[in-house]
């Protein structure tokens, strides 16, 4: 058995599984923050806001477990040699203790946006909507998080990853929030 997980880390290596689980989290963080402000759009027709909300809800819950695997996955890095300290108490990591705990908050807040979704109906929606807005600086942390502690990130392609995903957001985000500000028509 054990013969067995060292012939797999040996083809997988740890910061590999790590690196593609963080990223895999990030872009399923991203799918559900864009087909979630989608719904609330008028233009989006009715015939596929099933889809929309189904790729929103699945794709927070796979987002927080691949956010989860990333973190686990560390515990079997011998060259660090993280703790469950060090990936589940925030700023308390041996390394890059300010972007690990980053990454932790995030993976937090998206378990609290989750839970407070299944929970809507015990909580009220006022408080599940305060709780949603999390959402944003859940994805904000992840995004900064990736950039600056990620090998990739010196990548071209995970660069235009990370400014693509973040203006799309970003813009969306902007989009939404300038529409419910918007003063109503005046009736005269
Ligand atoms: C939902 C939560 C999280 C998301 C979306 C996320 C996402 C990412 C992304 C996209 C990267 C860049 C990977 C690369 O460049 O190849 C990364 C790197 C990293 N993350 Fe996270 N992360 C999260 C939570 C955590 C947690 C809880 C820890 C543990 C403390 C952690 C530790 C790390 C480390 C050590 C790296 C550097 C890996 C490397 O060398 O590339 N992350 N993360």
């Amino acid at each position: 058995m054990n013969h067995l997980f060292t012939s797999f880390s040996h083809l997988f290596p740890v910061w590999n599984i790590t690196r593609a689980a963080g990223i895999t989290s990030y872009l399923l963080l991203f799918l559900s923050l864009v087909s979630g402000l989608l719904i609330g759009l008028k233009a989006i027709p009715t015939k596929v806001r099933p889809m929309l909300t189904l790729i929103h809800t699945t794709g927070g819950w796979f987002g927080f477990l691949f956010g989860m695997l990333h973190g686990l996955i560390l515990l079997d890095d011998h060259y660090v040699g993280y703790t469950l300290s060090d990936i589940f108490n925030p700023f308390t990591s041996r390394t890059d203790t300010f972007l690990n705990g980053i990454g932790t908050l995030s993976l937090y807040c998206l378990l609290l946006v989750m839970i407070s979704s299944d929970l809507m109906k015990r909580i009220g929606r006022r408080a599940w909507k305060v709780i949603h807005f999390l959402t944003f600086p859940c994805f904000v942390m992840a995004l900064y998080h990736g950039i600056a502690l990620g090998t990739d990130t010196s990548m071209i392609w995970m660069k235009w990853t990370y400014l693509s995903t973040g203006i799309i957001v970003f813009t969306l985000m902007a989009f939404r929030v300038g529409k419910r500000n918007k003063p109503l028509p005046s009736r005269g």
